[in-house]
């Protein structure tokens, strides 16, 4: 559904501003700066306020994503069990740092928990989250989804 599509779903009101912000980010991957000025036009807003009322929920994002986002959890648990090396052999063998945005095709991060702390290091390479992904397992994984 395009951000128009959206907008007809909602009045002007303030406090649909959030919910046409979510839903825009969830169809569309992410909320563009031109979806920002349609919805900053139909609220009576400036396009600097819908960012900054966007960038503030992490589940909405304002730049176009990557295909594949790896996510290593740097929880306590997980932490303990080696996931500081998962993420080094990530970084090693795609050639890029944990945050770096400059690949439209990858990108790593480094998550707070995924609850399942008995089972780290964890893993979330796009929806799939994998367990015991230790750096002798990380690799194989990652051809998975790169090749
Ligand atoms: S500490 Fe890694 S899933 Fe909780």
């Amino acid at each position: 559904m395009t951000t128009q599509n959206i907008l007809l779903h909602y009045s002007p009101q303030r406090r649909n501003l959030l919910p046409v912000i979510k839903e825009v980010s969830r169809e569309e991957g992410f909320v563009s700066e031109t979806a920002a000025d349609l919805i900053a036009k139909y609220f009576n807003l400036t396009r600097a306020e819908v960012l900054s009322a966007a960038t503030f929920y992490s589940e909405v994002k304002t730049k176009k994503q990557p295909e594949l986002i790896i996510k290593v959890c740097d929880g306590a648990n997980c932490n303990l069990k080696g996931s500081e090396e998962t993420l080094r052999q990530i970084e090693l063998f795609l050639g890029q740092k944990e945050g770096d945005e400059h690949n439209a095709l990858v990108k790593i991060e480094r998550v707070s928990c995924f609850g399942q702390c008995l089972s780290g290091p964890n893993v979330q390479i796009g929806e799939t989250i994998y367990d015991k992904i230790f750096p002798d397992r990380v690799i194989d994984l990652l051809r998975g989804y790169l090749e």
